[in-house]
């Protein structure tokens, strides 16, 4: 027995029609016109930035700290205490006889990086030899090094110039500080502290004399 129209079975199915023809008519229309479409592809992507952001998990946003300009000289024992672990987190790195604040690179210097182990300690002979291990806190004079370990310590030492800040001095043991409190600039104290180190020629070993050499030039 066929049903007739008029009951709820027929009435669902006349309902489910005009539902798909009202859909199939609305895509028609969206597609006919190319307005419709780019308003569409505007609210998807609006609908998809929204859903993005919404499920989009914190990143830890790593701090760039600014800490005050040092301006001081070291021993080696005082270096240690700026390996990133001090409650500042400044790191400190010691090439060549100079210090340099490489905080800003504590991604490389700091506990976990790769170059951990020169945070507050003197990284010439671990440049020289290639070696990050053979960085020390210890006072190493470098003069059994050769000519070619010494230079490459000098040019390693053109890059920590580049990219960070000068300190001061490491101190050879016994000797006094600079008293840099009325200095005005940086890089004119850094150019006389080397000239006066060239003209020091009690203390000098014969690399420190290249070295030195290079330095002023
Ligand atoms: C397999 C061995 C090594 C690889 C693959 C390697 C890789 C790198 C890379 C890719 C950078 C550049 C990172 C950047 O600028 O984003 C870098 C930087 C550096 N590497 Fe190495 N390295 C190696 C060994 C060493 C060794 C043995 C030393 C020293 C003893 C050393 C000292 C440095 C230093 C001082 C920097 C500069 C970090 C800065 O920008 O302050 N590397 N290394």
């Amino acid at each position: 027995m066929a049903e007739k129209s008029g009951t709820p079975a027929a009435a669902a199915q006349e309902q489910q029609q005009q539902q798909s023809q009202f859909l199939s008519s609305f895509i028609a229309e969206i597609v006919r016109s190319p307005v419709n479409l780019a308003l569409v592809g505007v609210i998807a992507i609006l609908v998809y930035k929204i859903v993005k952001s919404r499920t989009r998990t914190e990143e830890p946003v790593q701090e760039v700290k600014k800490l005050p300009k040092l301006r001081r000289d070291f021993a080696i024992e005082d270096l240690t205490k700026y390996d990133g672990k001090g409650p500042d987190g400044r790191i400190l790195v010691a090439v060549n006889g100079s210090v340099y604040d490489v905080t800003r690179g504590a991604k490389f210097y700091g506990p976990g990086g790769p170059y951990e182990a020169f945070g507050g300690r003197d990284a010439s002979r671990a440049l020289a030899k290639f070696a990050v291990d053979a960085a020390t806190d210890k006072y190493d004079d470098l003069s059994d090094l050769n000519t070619t370990e010494m230079n490459s310590i000098k040019e390693w030492e053109e890059q920590f110039k580049e990219r960070y800040d000068y300190v001061g001095k490491l101190l050879k043991p016994g000797e006094a500080p600079t008293n840099y409190s009325d200095e005005e600039d940086e890089g004119s104290q850094q150019e006389t502290e080397t000239k006066s180190e060239s003209n020091d020629a009690e203390k000098k070993t014969d690399h420190s004399d290249t070295t030195e050499k290079s330095k002023s030039d």
